[in-house]
């Protein structure tokens, strides 16, 4: 008994002695912030100038002298980008880095469902774990501009209400598992047709009320622990390198405490980028093990050229310390949280979570005589026509391709679902992009096809003459000028002879089902010729069987709009008011010799008015509007209420309605509440989104449904005095099911 109490005391003794010597920074029950300035404290101005620049395509140095690890970025934002090479963009060649591909961000905007972003940031960030990456590069918010924008499918939609609410809990989601979310691409980047050169103009109200609230709430609600700025301009400063946006907005106004990582080649200039820029620099354009000195990272503006500067005595260590101390921290909540747990990598659950998702966010956009679901007792023969419907979409599109374990495609998820229920059988109708590669990462699929267009349609036509149903699945693709990053589309009609197709299908059969895949919204023309339309996004490994579960009703729709579809590019803003890409004799000025690579302004002139604040105040009918979507059942609201007719300056007021299933499924329905301002000193949208809720309802059965709001959602920026002004007056609430579809109003004031 005595030497064991002995033993124990020198064991005590041992390892407190071992506590005393381990370092501040070490000690995980030390406060953050007290780690971060031992471990500065402990590095030379060489190790602080290694921690602040990429040593490889995707990874920046630790302090191996202090046993501070590297940090691991990946993209974002809808699954684990494959491994490529230290040094290069071709891949490694890993045979275990095949991912789960969730629902594209589109999508996921589209379920109008917060915990359905949980659902997503949480099961991303196990994969990012299990992985041993420590910063997720995504989620993106850039604001829906225009609808030719090459990366919209990777954003969540035109409205900033909706993005802000749809944003916070996949960061919160993926920051549980010790991985940083890197919300980009701040902010700005509504195009990508010049996307290095143009110099976004617009108001401080567009910029605060438009632009910015999604990284607002992305960095004050979500605590994002990293964000990136976007390659372009503003202010003529580029992003990366932008003072406003980064030190007066970001980290003045919003007292941002995380990294801000460049995105890979943005940075351009030294100076700026310490005193104002980024804190750490990672590249696209580095051969540095190949080629020497020319691109190595030790060339990079934040490596040698800033530790020269402070050699020089051009700058002092002060904003070194700054950037370090922000790597440092984002190092102890990702890479040296010792407590994160494993993460996982496609499990059954993350299956469950992509198609859970994909579900949610399928939008059925018209269902004349209730053609779907599909009745496969007396309809069994199906038919399914279009390119999308066998075409493998995780690769492409640009930095956010994939190399998915598995991807269900749409004729895959149907024929397993409806099995020995009925035939399914499958005809081309046009050839669209045969490629399908990104990066070395190769679909496998060869969809070279030698028929013309005329044999394609004709064969389509005449098997659709003998269906019970035609399910045409088409829409645009990840490759150049349709969704995909670097550039942007061209028109606002489907390509391919797409059109032309529908229409004949739609002759040869009325019950004609048309899927449109994509992440922005396309032209109908046809759009009164087709019963039943649904927009099916690029839903990832599970888009056949959520396709599936929607087209037969296993699932009830409830997905919505998160952008309007407009009938023609001069329903948009942008288009009709603003410029886009930039004004034609300053593109004209770029193509002459010299000037390729001048700066490109482009004006925003729509300021305020994006999206469904335009169509409301043009009065423009769109083809389809913002928050739309139907169900297979049907809902009813009763009159809204208000708590009180007037609202005190800084009291709160409740709306409420009850919502009733009328029909004869269980289904859900997203109740909209907009805002209207009945006069204000400001122009001012006619309504405004200001909160939503997603209801799911059996037959028969209702539920109350109440929004309680403060000044924050009857404000508006003004510019003038930079401050949000809720002015005293009238208001009007109203609910609805769209931005077009309001089923109730009620009026209060505001003291
Ligand atoms: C993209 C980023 C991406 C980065 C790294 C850039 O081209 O704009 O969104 O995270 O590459 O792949």
């Amino acid at each position: 008994m005595i030497k064991r109490t002995l033993l124990g005391s020198l064991l005590l003794a041992a390892a407190l002695g071992a506590a005393a010597q381990q370092p501040i920074y070490q000690d995980p029950t030390q406060p953050l912030e007290k780690r971060v300035d031992d471990a500065l404290s402990r590095m030379t101005t060489a190790e602080k100038i290694a921690v602040i620049h990429a040593q490889s395509k995707f990874c920046s140095a630790g302090v191996p002298r202090l046993g501070i690890p590297e940090l691991w970025m990946t993209d974002g934002p809808h699954g684990i980008r494959p491994e490529v090479l230290w040094d290069e963009w071709d891949q490694a060649g890993w045979s275990n880095d095949s991912c789960t591909a969730f629902p594209a961000l589109t999508c996921l905007a589209a379920t109008w469902n917060p915990d359905m972003s949980t659902l997503y940031g949480r099961s991303i960030g196990e994969e990012a774990r299990y992985r041993g990456k420590d910063v997720l590069l995504g989620p993106g918010v850039n604001i829906y501009r225009t609808p030719l924008g090459g990366r919209n499918f990777e954003y969540m939609g035109e409205d900033p209400y909706l993005s802000s609410r749809m944003v916070v809990p996949y960061i919160q989601g993926v920051q549980q598992n010790g991985v940083a979310a890197c919300v980009k691409h701040f902010a700005l980047n509504n195009q990508e047709a010049y996307r290095n050169q143009y110099n976004a103009q617009l108001d401080d109200r567009a910029l605060y009320e438009i632009y910015l609230p999604a990284f607002h709430a992305a960095v004050t609600e979500g605590h994002a622990w990293a964000i990136m700025p976007a390659y372009n301009l503003y202010e003529r400063q580029h992003l990366a390198e932008n003072k406003r946006l980064l030190n007066d907005i970001l980290r003045g106004e919003w007292k941002f405490d995380g990294v801000a990582i460049s995105d890979w080649g943005a940075v351009h200039n030294t100076p700026r980028t310490v005193t104002q820029g980024v804190d750490m620099e990672f590249g696209t354009a580095t051969d540095g093990l190949r080629a020497g000195a020319k691109n190595a990272y030790d060339s990079y503006y934040l490596a040698q050229p800033y530790l020269k500067l402070i050699q020089e005595g051009v700058f002092s260590t002060k904003e070194l310390d700054e950037k370090v101390r922000r790597v440092l921290r984002l190092g102890f909540r990702t890479a040296m949280n010792y407590a994160k747990p494993m993460g996982s990598m496609n499990s059954p659950e993350h299956s469950a979570a992509a198609r859970r998702i994909g579900d949610e966010g399928i939008v059925l956009l018209k269902n004349d005589g209730n053609l779907l679901p599909l009745n496969l007792e007396n309809h069994p023969n199906i038919l399914v026509v279009g390119e999308n419907a066998i075409k493998m979409m995780t690769v492409g599109g640009g930095s956010s391709s994939l190399k998915a374990r598995y991807e269900i495609s749409p004729l895959e998820g149907l024929k397993q679902r409806i099995g020995t229920q009925g035939q399914v059988s499958y005809v081309r109708g046009y050839v669209g992009d045969v490629g399908g590669s990104y990066n070395g990462v190769h679909s496998g699929q060869d969809l070279s096809d030698s028929r013309t267009p005329e044999q394609l349609q004709a064969e389509a036509v005449e098997a659709a003459t003998k269906a019970d149903y035609v399910i045409f699945v088409g829409g645009l693709n990840k490759a150049d000028h349709q969704d995909c990053e670097g550039t942007d589309r061209l028109s606002l009609a489907l390509p391919y002879g797409q059109d032309k197709l529908i229409s004949a299908l739609a002759k040869a059969n009325h019950h004609l089902v048309v899927v449109n895949i994509s992440g922005n919204a396309v032209a109908m023309p046809w759009v009164k010729e087709v019963p039943a339309i649904m927009q099916g996004w690029y839903l990832g490994s599970e888009t056949g069987h959520a396709l599936a579960d929607v087209l037969t009703g296993d699932v009830n729709p409830s997905g919505h709009l998160p952008f309007t579809f407009p009938q023609s590019l001069n329903d948009v803003g942008a288009h009709r008011l603003g410029e886009y890409p930039g004004r034609a004799t300053e593109l004209e000025r770029m193509k002459q010799p010299g000037h390729q690579g001048d700066t490109l302004d482009v004006r925003y002139n729509e300021g305020i008015f994006v999206g469904y604040r335009f169509a409301d105040k043009e009065r423009i009918t769109p083809l389809f509007p913002f928050g739309h979507g139907l169900s297979y059942t049907t809902f009813v609201f009763s009159r809204p209420t208000v708590s009180q007719s007037t609202m005190t300056a800084d009291g709160s007021l409740t709306v409420r309605l009850t919502v009733t299933n009328t029909g004869q499924r269980t289904g859900e329905e997203v109740v909209q509440l907009y805002i209207s301002d009945k006069k204000s000193a400001l122009p001012r949208p006619i309504k405004e989104l200001k909160g939503f809720r997603k209801v799911r309802l059996d037959p028969g059965k209702s539920q109350e449904v109440s929004f309680t709001i403060d000044r924050t959602a009857l404000s508006y920026f003004d510019d003038q005095a930079h401050q949000w002004v809720a002015e005293p007056g009238d208001f009007e609430a109203l609910v609805g099911a769209s931005a077009a579809d309001i089923r109730g109003k009620v009026k209060f004031a505001l003291q």
